[in-house]
């Protein structure tokens, strides 16, 4: 099973500022079929808390920090995102928290899918009975 990873991402440092990017199939192993955000999380809430079938991601904390937690069914790993250069890839079938959002945070999520419901596994035990071989 393919573990979670941090990927360094470009860091164009220069005295007006720094830039990153990120190109799909490069930096990320999947085409970008979607983007969305996470913002003005209230102190001490907790975002996710499901797994995906399909889908892969690419999370960056653009700003601020914040936690998550990725968990393959048998190990817990917990990956502290407070660089807008570092990406977190989640490849599909792991179950991820997000929390202790720093305030202001932002938390900017690449998919290789479309939203799509039916691909959420929201039930625990359902996800630890497809873990099983
Ligand atoms: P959800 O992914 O459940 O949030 P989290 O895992 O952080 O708790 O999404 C929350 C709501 O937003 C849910 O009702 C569906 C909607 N949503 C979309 O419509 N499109 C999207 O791309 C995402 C990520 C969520």
């Amino acid at each position: 099973m393919e573990a979670a990873k941090i990927i360094e991402l470009p860091k164009f440092e220069d005295l007006r500022g720094n830039l990153s990017f990120i190109e799909e199939m490069n930096h990320v192993p999947f085409k970008i079929e979607r983007a969305y955000w996470i913002y003005d999380v209230p102190g001490g809430e907790v975002r996710g808390g499901h797994a995906f079938k399909e889908q892969q991601e690419l999370i960056v904390a653009l700003s601020g920090s914040f936690d998550v937690l990725i968990d393959n069914g048998i190990d817990t790993q917990i990956f502290s995102l407070n660089r807008s250069y570092h990406g977190l890839y989640v490849p599909a079938g792991l179950w991820r928290q997000m929390k202790n959002f720093s305030t202001n945070s932002l938390a900017f999520v690449l998919s290789s899918t479309k939203y799509d419901k039916n691909d959420y596994i929201y039930n625990y035990s359902e996800f630890l009975n497809l873990k099983k071989p």
